[in-house]
């Protein structure tokens, strides 16, 4: 059991949703992912409810299954990469051990591949979009942060174990 959870923070491109259940496999701990909590509960894409209901109502949304998922799961938990903007989310974290998966923007563009599956960078520029995101963000993510790793030019099994020993 790992109560509190080990909370998996960082911009997309990061690698949350791999490096995220290989920590849980190393701990030997339940994986969650608070994405996959929103299109279960919803039986909707979150470009869906982007595109549909904005992004207010996908934050409000995010918010509460982050609360929830934070209350109840015993082992490794990877929050989408905006949910942590959220003040309440922040004040939610205190007490968990918070790993932030730093990446570089060359190595980001390459992870994400800046597709339309995901909202937030499929405008005109989102190069550009990726890139602000990146620096606007990263004072967040230190912040809340209780252990930060760097991802660039490293497997996941080398960013799992780093994390691992500092745990
Ligand atoms: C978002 C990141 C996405 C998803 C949504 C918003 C963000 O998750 O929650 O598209 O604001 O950075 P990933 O970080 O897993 O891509």
């Amino acid at each position: 059991m790992v109560k509190p959870c080990v909370v998996v923070v960082g911009p997309p491109g990061s690698g949350k949703s791999t490096v995220g259940p290989l920590l849980a496999a190393e701990l030997g701990v339940p994986f969650r992912d608070t994405d996959d909590d929103i299109v279960a509960r919803t039986g909707r894409s979150i470009a869906d409810i982007f595109a549909t209901d904005g992004e207010p109502a996908f934050r409000e949304l995010e918010e509460a299954v982050v609360a929830e998922a934070l209350a109840e799961h015993d082992g490794v938990l990877s929050v989408g990469g905006g949910a942590v903007l959220a003040a309440a989310t922040q004040e939610r974290l205190k007490g968990h051990p918070v790993v932030f998966l730093k990446v570089g923007f060359a190595t980001g563009v390459q992870r994400v591949g800046l597709s339309t599956a995901r909202p937030l960078l499929a405008g005109v520029n989102p190069r550009a979009t990726y890139r602000s995101l990146l620096e606007a963000r990263l004072p967040v993510y230190r912040a809340v942060a209780t252990i930060e790793v760097d991802t660039d030019d490293r497997t996941p099994e080398e960013i799992v174990s780093a994390i691992a020993t500092r745990l």
